[in-house]
Protein backbone atom coordinates (compact mmCIF):
# COMPACT_ATOMS: atom_id res chain seq x y z
CA UNK A 1 0.00 0.00 0.00
CA UNK A 2 1.74 3.40 -1.05
CA UNK A 3 0.23 6.57 0.53
CA UNK A 4 1.07 9.81 -1.48
CA UNK A 5 1.93 13.47 -0.21
CA UNK A 6 3.37 14.34 -3.09
CA UNK A 7 2.50 13.65 -6.04
CA UNK A 8 4.25 15.12 -9.75
CA UNK A 9 2.57 18.12 -9.32
CA UNK A 10 4.02 18.86 -5.98
CA UNK A 11 7.36 17.72 -7.11
CA UNK A 12 7.68 19.98 -10.22
CA UNK A 13 6.36 23.08 -7.78
CA UNK A 14 9.16 22.06 -5.41
CA UNK A 15 11.78 21.65 -8.04
CA UNK A 16 11.16 24.76 -10.11
CA UNK A 17 11.68 26.66 -6.41
CA UNK A 18 14.58 24.93 -5.88
CA UNK A 19 16.08 25.54 -9.11
CA UNK A 20 15.33 28.69 -9.66
CA UNK A 21 16.52 29.89 -6.06
CA UNK A 22 20.33 27.29 -6.52
CA UNK A 23 20.62 28.63 -9.48
CA UNK A 24 20.12 32.04 -9.29
CA UNK A 25 22.58 32.09 -6.13
CA UNK A 26 26.29 32.94 -5.95
CA UNK A 27 27.83 30.12 -5.44
CA UNK A 28 24.86 28.26 -7.32
CA UNK A 29 24.01 25.15 -5.39
CA UNK A 30 21.49 22.31 -5.91
CA UNK A 31 19.57 20.06 -2.69
CA UNK A 32 20.43 17.07 -2.46
CA UNK A 33 16.85 15.22 -2.62
CA UNK A 34 16.66 15.32 -6.30
CA UNK A 35 19.10 13.01 -7.20
CA UNK A 36 16.70 10.67 -6.52
CA UNK A 37 14.75 9.68 -9.63
CA UNK A 38 14.24 5.94 -10.28
CA UNK A 39 17.87 6.31 -12.37
CA UNK A 40 18.99 7.73 -9.04
CA UNK A 41 18.01 5.74 -6.70
CA UNK A 42 19.50 2.70 -8.86
CA UNK A 43 22.53 4.36 -9.07
CA UNK A 44 22.98 4.82 -4.98
CA UNK A 45 21.99 1.11 -4.93
CA UNK A 46 24.90 0.76 -6.61
CA UNK A 47 27.01 3.19 -4.55
CA UNK A 48 26.34 0.92 -1.30
CA UNK A 49 28.02 -2.03 -3.14
CA UNK A 50 30.86 -0.45 -3.79
CA UNK A 51 34.00 -1.14 -2.51
CA UNK A 52 35.15 2.10 -1.16
CA UNK A 53 31.44 3.11 0.27
CA UNK A 54 31.95 1.88 3.47
CA UNK A 55 28.66 2.89 5.67
CA UNK A 56 26.03 0.45 4.01
CA UNK A 57 28.28 -2.74 4.86
CA UNK A 58 29.42 -0.97 8.39
CA UNK A 59 26.05 0.24 9.51
CA UNK A 60 24.37 -3.62 8.55
CA UNK A 61 26.55 -4.98 10.80
CA UNK A 62 26.25 -2.98 13.54
CA UNK A 63 22.38 -3.47 13.19
CA UNK A 64 23.03 -7.07 12.60
CA UNK A 65 24.67 -7.35 16.47
CA UNK A 66 22.07 -5.04 17.69
CA UNK A 67 18.88 -5.85 16.57
CA UNK A 68 17.80 -8.06 18.98
CA UNK A 69 18.84 -5.85 21.78
CA UNK A 70 17.18 -3.11 19.84
CA UNK A 71 14.16 -5.50 19.80
CA UNK A 72 14.14 -6.30 23.08
CA UNK A 73 14.60 -2.39 24.46
CA UNK A 74 11.96 -0.78 22.18
CA UNK A 75 9.04 -3.30 21.87
CA UNK A 76 8.48 -1.34 18.62
CA UNK A 77 4.77 -1.88 17.79
CA UNK A 78 5.61 0.32 14.73
CA UNK A 79 8.75 0.87 12.70
CA UNK A 80 8.59 3.86 10.87
CA UNK A 81 11.66 4.41 8.51
CA UNK A 82 12.57 7.98 7.30
CA UNK A 83 14.49 8.40 3.90
CA UNK A 84 13.88 4.15 3.68
CA UNK A 85 14.99 3.81 0.06
CA UNK A 86 15.29 0.15 -0.23
CA UNK A 87 14.85 -0.84 3.29
CA UNK A 88 17.62 -3.48 2.95
CA UNK A 89 18.96 -2.82 6.00
CA UNK A 90 15.85 -2.76 8.09
CA UNK A 91 14.90 -6.03 7.36
CA UNK A 92 17.30 -7.09 10.27
CA UNK A 93 15.34 -4.66 12.33
CA UNK A 94 11.98 -6.20 11.13
CA UNK A 95 12.93 -9.90 11.50
CA UNK A 96 14.13 -9.42 15.12
CA UNK A 97 11.03 -7.42 16.14
CA UNK A 98 8.96 -10.08 14.65
CA UNK A 99 10.63 -12.75 16.57
CA UNK A 100 10.12 -10.88 19.26
CA UNK A 101 6.73 -10.95 18.59
CA UNK A 102 5.70 -7.14 19.17
CA UNK A 103 5.64 -5.39 15.43
CA UNK A 104 2.07 -4.65 14.03
CA UNK A 105 3.17 -1.97 10.78
CA UNK A 106 5.80 -0.95 8.67
CA UNK A 107 5.84 2.87 7.51
CA UNK A 108 8.50 3.54 5.23
CA UNK A 109 8.87 7.41 4.31
CA UNK A 110 10.83 8.27 1.18
CA UNK A 111 10.41 11.31 -0.97
CA UNK A 112 11.73 8.69 -4.25
CA UNK A 113 8.37 7.05 -5.21
CA UNK A 114 10.09 4.53 -7.39
CA UNK A 115 12.19 3.26 -4.65
CA UNK A 116 9.63 2.85 -2.52
CA UNK A 117 7.08 1.34 -4.55
CA UNK A 118 9.66 -1.25 -5.17
CA UNK A 119 10.30 -1.59 -1.27
CA UNK A 120 6.97 -2.19 -0.55
CA UNK A 121 6.22 -4.59 -2.97
CA UNK A 122 9.25 -7.00 -1.50
CA UNK A 123 8.25 -6.60 2.25
CA UNK A 124 5.13 -7.35 1.64
CA UNK A 125 5.64 -10.42 -0.40
CA UNK A 126 8.99 -11.16 2.12
CA UNK A 127 6.65 -10.19 5.52
CA UNK A 128 2.68 -11.65 4.82
CA UNK A 129 1.84 -11.01 8.64
CA UNK A 130 2.97 -7.52 8.71
CA UNK A 131 0.94 -4.48 7.29
CA UNK A 132 3.31 -2.20 5.24
CA UNK A 133 2.44 1.02 4.58
CA UNK A 134 4.77 3.30 2.03
CA UNK A 135 4.41 7.16 2.37
CA UNK A 136 5.66 8.77 -0.41
CA UNK A 137 6.62 12.71 1.32
CA UNK A 138 9.58 14.78 2.48
CA UNK A 139 10.73 13.92 5.48
CA UNK A 140 11.54 17.67 6.57
CA UNK A 141 7.69 18.60 5.35
CA UNK A 142 5.54 15.24 6.13
CA UNK A 143 6.48 13.90 9.18
CA UNK A 144 2.54 14.30 10.30
CA UNK A 145 1.70 11.73 8.08
CA UNK A 146 3.22 9.67 10.33
CA UNK A 147 0.66 7.65 11.68
CA UNK A 148 -0.39 7.72 15.20
CA UNK A 149 -0.19 4.60 17.35
CA UNK A 150 1.55 3.78 20.79
CA UNK A 151 5.31 2.28 21.08
CA UNK A 152 7.04 3.29 17.50
CA UNK A 153 9.90 3.49 16.56
CA UNK A 154 11.41 5.97 14.16
CA UNK A 155 14.60 4.56 11.90
CA UNK A 156 16.88 7.34 10.23
CA UNK A 157 19.67 4.92 8.51
CA UNK A 158 22.45 5.45 6.00
CA UNK A 159 23.95 8.71 7.74
CA UNK A 160 21.39 10.42 5.27
CA UNK A 161 20.68 13.08 8.30
CA UNK A 162 24.17 14.55 7.60
CA UNK A 163 22.95 15.45 3.98
CA UNK A 164 20.77 18.17 6.02
CA UNK A 165 22.98 21.50 6.79
CA UNK A 166 23.38 21.68 10.68
CA UNK A 167 20.66 24.53 10.55
CA UNK A 168 18.26 22.08 8.55
CA UNK A 169 19.15 19.36 10.95
CA UNK A 170 17.88 20.89 14.27
CA UNK A 171 14.80 22.40 12.33
CA UNK A 172 14.72 18.87 11.47
CA UNK A 173 14.98 17.11 14.70
CA UNK A 174 13.05 19.38 16.63
CA UNK A 175 10.09 18.68 13.92
CA UNK A 176 10.69 14.81 14.40
CA UNK A 177 10.41 15.21 18.27
CA UNK A 178 6.71 17.50 17.58
CA UNK A 179 5.07 14.28 16.63
CA UNK A 180 6.35 12.09 18.75
CA UNK A 181 5.40 11.17 22.23
CA UNK A 182 7.56 11.07 25.19
CA UNK A 183 9.18 7.55 25.83
CA UNK A 184 9.37 6.27 21.92
CA UNK A 185 12.49 6.01 20.03
CA UNK A 186 14.49 6.99 17.28
CA UNK A 187 17.30 4.72 15.94
CA UNK A 188 19.50 6.78 13.87
CA UNK A 189 22.71 5.77 11.47
CA UNK A 190 25.46 8.54 11.38
CA UNK A 191 28.95 8.19 9.61
CA UNK A 192 31.79 9.00 12.14
CA UNK A 193 34.21 11.76 11.94
CA UNK A 194 37.54 9.23 10.26
CA UNK A 195 40.62 9.87 8.22
CA UNK A 196 40.22 11.37 5.34
CA UNK A 197 41.86 8.81 3.17
CA UNK A 198 38.68 6.53 4.20
CA UNK A 199 36.14 9.17 3.59
CA UNK A 200 37.12 10.92 0.47
CA UNK A 201 37.53 7.38 -1.63
CA UNK A 202 33.84 6.73 -0.21
CA UNK A 203 32.61 9.52 -2.53
CA UNK A 204 35.15 9.42 -5.29
CA UNK A 205 34.68 5.76 -6.12
CA UNK A 206 37.19 4.09 -8.90
CA UNK A 207 34.35 3.18 -11.44
CA UNK A 208 32.81 6.56 -11.31
CA UNK A 209 29.51 5.54 -10.15
CA UNK A 210 29.17 8.26 -7.64
CA UNK A 211 30.02 10.98 -10.31
CA UNK A 212 27.53 9.14 -12.19
CA UNK A 213 25.51 10.08 -9.47
CA UNK A 214 26.05 13.44 -9.02
CA UNK A 215 25.65 14.03 -12.30
CA UNK A 216 22.18 12.55 -12.03
CA UNK A 217 20.78 15.62 -10.26
CA UNK A 218 21.55 17.27 -14.03
CA UNK A 219 19.35 14.89 -15.74
CA UNK A 220 16.53 15.26 -13.48
CA UNK A 221 16.55 19.11 -14.54
CA UNK A 222 16.62 18.13 -18.09
CA UNK A 223 13.48 15.64 -18.17
CA UNK A 224 11.34 17.68 -15.47
CA UNK A 225 11.78 21.06 -16.69
CA UNK A 226 13.08 20.94 -20.40
CA UNK A 227 16.96 22.20 -19.20
CA UNK A 228 19.58 21.38 -21.65
CA UNK A 229 22.62 20.78 -19.30
CA UNK A 230 25.71 18.88 -21.08
CA UNK A 231 25.54 16.35 -18.57
CA UNK A 232 29.29 15.11 -19.17
CA UNK A 233 30.45 18.56 -19.14
CA UNK A 234 30.83 18.39 -15.22
CA UNK A 235 32.90 17.13 -13.65
CA UNK A 236 32.60 15.16 -10.26
CA UNK A 237 34.32 16.91 -7.30
CA UNK A 238 34.19 15.56 -3.93
CA UNK A 239 36.17 17.64 -0.88
CA UNK A 240 37.15 16.73 2.65
CA UNK A 241 35.95 20.23 4.69
CA UNK A 242 38.33 19.42 7.91
CA UNK A 243 36.52 22.52 9.64
CA UNK A 244 33.21 21.50 9.39
CA UNK A 245 33.51 17.63 9.45
CA UNK A 246 31.94 17.54 5.65
CA UNK A 247 32.27 16.05 2.47
CA UNK A 248 31.31 18.38 0.04
CA UNK A 249 30.07 16.83 -3.23
CA UNK A 250 30.18 19.48 -6.20
CA UNK A 251 30.13 19.78 -10.05
CA UNK A 252 32.68 21.74 -12.25
CA UNK A 253 31.74 22.98 -15.58
CA UNK A 254 35.12 21.75 -17.64
CA UNK A 255 34.44 24.52 -19.73
CA UNK A 256 31.71 27.99 -20.07
CA UNK A 257 28.07 26.59 -20.37
CA UNK A 258 24.78 28.21 -21.22
CA UNK A 259 22.04 26.68 -19.60
CA UNK A 260 18.89 27.38 -20.36
CA UNK A 261 15.85 25.81 -18.40
CA UNK A 262 13.20 26.50 -20.69
CA UNK A 263 10.42 26.20 -18.03
CA UNK A 264 11.79 28.72 -16.13
CA UNK A 265 12.08 30.88 -18.89
CA UNK A 266 15.76 31.15 -17.20
CA UNK A 267 19.27 31.25 -18.90
CA UNK A 268 22.04 30.04 -16.22
CA UNK A 269 25.86 30.87 -17.38
CA UNK A 270 29.06 28.72 -16.15
CA UNK A 271 32.18 29.90 -16.22
CA UNK A 272 34.76 27.27 -16.83
CA UNK A 273 35.84 25.34 -13.89
CA UNK A 274 33.03 27.28 -11.67
CA UNK A 275 31.60 24.66 -9.39
CA UNK A 276 28.26 24.48 -7.74
CA UNK A 277 27.26 22.56 -4.66
CA UNK A 278 25.17 19.67 -4.87
CA UNK A 279 25.40 17.60 -1.43
CA UNK A 280 26.97 17.42 1.42
CA UNK A 281 27.73 14.51 4.00
CA UNK A 282 28.44 15.58 7.70
CA UNK A 283 30.26 13.00 9.72
CA UNK A 284 30.06 12.81 13.42
CA UNK A 285 31.43 12.80 16.71
CA UNK A 286 29.70 11.42 19.79
CA UNK A 287 29.59 14.11 22.22
CA UNK A 288 28.62 16.69 19.27
CA UNK A 289 25.33 14.39 18.20
CA UNK A 290 24.54 13.59 22.03
CA UNK A 291 23.80 17.24 22.61
CA UNK A 292 22.62 17.99 19.52
CA UNK A 293 19.94 15.46 20.18
CA UNK A 294 19.53 16.53 23.41
CA UNK A 295 18.51 20.31 22.21
CA UNK A 296 16.24 18.42 20.11
CA UNK A 297 14.20 16.53 23.41
CA UNK A 298 15.88 13.36 22.59
CA UNK A 299 18.42 11.67 25.08
CA UNK A 300 21.06 8.90 24.05
CA UNK A 301 20.53 6.39 25.66
CA UNK A 302 22.52 3.42 23.42
CA UNK A 303 25.71 4.13 21.40
CA UNK A 304 26.55 1.06 18.77
CA UNK A 305 29.36 1.00 16.80
CA UNK A 306 31.85 -1.11 14.98
CA UNK A 307 35.09 -2.01 16.13
CA UNK A 308 37.02 0.05 13.94
CA UNK A 309 34.50 3.17 14.70
CA UNK A 310 33.44 3.83 11.20
CA UNK A 311 29.38 4.46 11.89
CA UNK A 312 27.32 4.93 14.67
CA UNK A 313 23.82 4.05 15.64
CA UNK A 314 22.42 5.86 18.05
CA UNK A 315 18.92 4.79 19.86
CA UNK A 316 17.57 7.73 21.48
CA UNK A 317 14.36 8.23 23.56
CA UNK A 318 11.94 11.47 23.13
CA UNK A 319 12.19 13.05 26.70
CA UNK A 320 10.68 16.52 27.71
CA UNK A 321 13.22 19.34 27.65
CA UNK A 322 13.26 21.21 30.90
N1 LIG B 1 18.06 4.42 4.06
C1 LIG B 1 18.70 3.88 2.87
C2 LIG B 1 18.80 4.92 1.73
C3 LIG B 1 19.72 6.08 1.99
S1 LIG B 1 19.87 7.16 0.57
C4 LIG B 1 20.08 3.37 3.24
O1 LIG B 1 20.47 3.53 4.38
O2 LIG B 1 20.73 2.78 2.39
C5 LIG B 1 18.84 8.48 1.05
C6 LIG B 1 17.35 8.20 0.84
O3 LIG B 1 16.64 9.31 1.36
C7 LIG B 1 16.95 8.05 -0.61
O4 LIG B 1 16.10 6.93 -0.77
C8 LIG B 1 16.21 9.36 -0.92
O5 LIG B 1 15.19 9.19 -1.88
C9 LIG B 1 15.65 9.73 0.43
N2 LIG B 1 15.47 11.17 0.66
C10 LIG B 1 16.32 12.18 0.39
N3 LIG B 1 15.81 13.37 0.78
C11 LIG B 1 14.60 13.09 1.30
C12 LIG B 1 13.56 13.88 1.87
N4 LIG B 1 13.68 15.20 1.98
N5 LIG B 1 12.43 13.26 2.32
C13 LIG B 1 12.28 11.91 2.21
N6 LIG B 1 13.23 11.11 1.67
C14 LIG B 1 14.36 11.68 1.23
N1 LIG C 1 23.36 9.43 2.69
C1 LIG C 1 24.44 9.10 1.76
C2 LIG C 1 25.76 9.58 2.38
O1 LIG C 1 25.84 10.70 2.84
C3 LIG C 1 24.17 9.75 0.44
C4 LIG C 1 25.29 9.67 -0.55
C5 LIG C 1 26.21 8.71 -0.70
C6 LIG C 1 25.60 10.62 -1.55
N2 LIG C 1 27.05 8.99 -1.76
C7 LIG C 1 26.69 10.15 -2.27
C8 LIG C 1 25.05 11.82 -1.90
C9 LIG C 1 27.22 10.86 -3.34
C10 LIG C 1 25.57 12.53 -2.96
C11 LIG C 1 26.64 12.06 -3.68
O2 LIG C 1 26.70 8.83 2.44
Amino acid sequence: MLEIHLDEDDIDRELRADVRTGLTATPKWLPPKWFYDARGSELFEKITRLPEYYPTRTERSILAERATEFARITEAKTLVELGSGSSEKTRLLLDALLHRGTLGAFVPLDVSGAALEEAVYGLTADYPGLVVRGVVGDMTRHLQHIPEGDNRVVAFLGGTIGNLVPAERATFLSALRGVLHEGEWLLLGTDLVKDPAIVVPAYDDAAGVTADFNRNVLRVINQRLAADFDVDAFAHVALWDAEREWIEMRLRAGSAQRVHIRELGLTVDFAAGEEMRTEISAKFRRDGLEAELARAGFALRHWWTDPAELFGVSLVQAVTVA
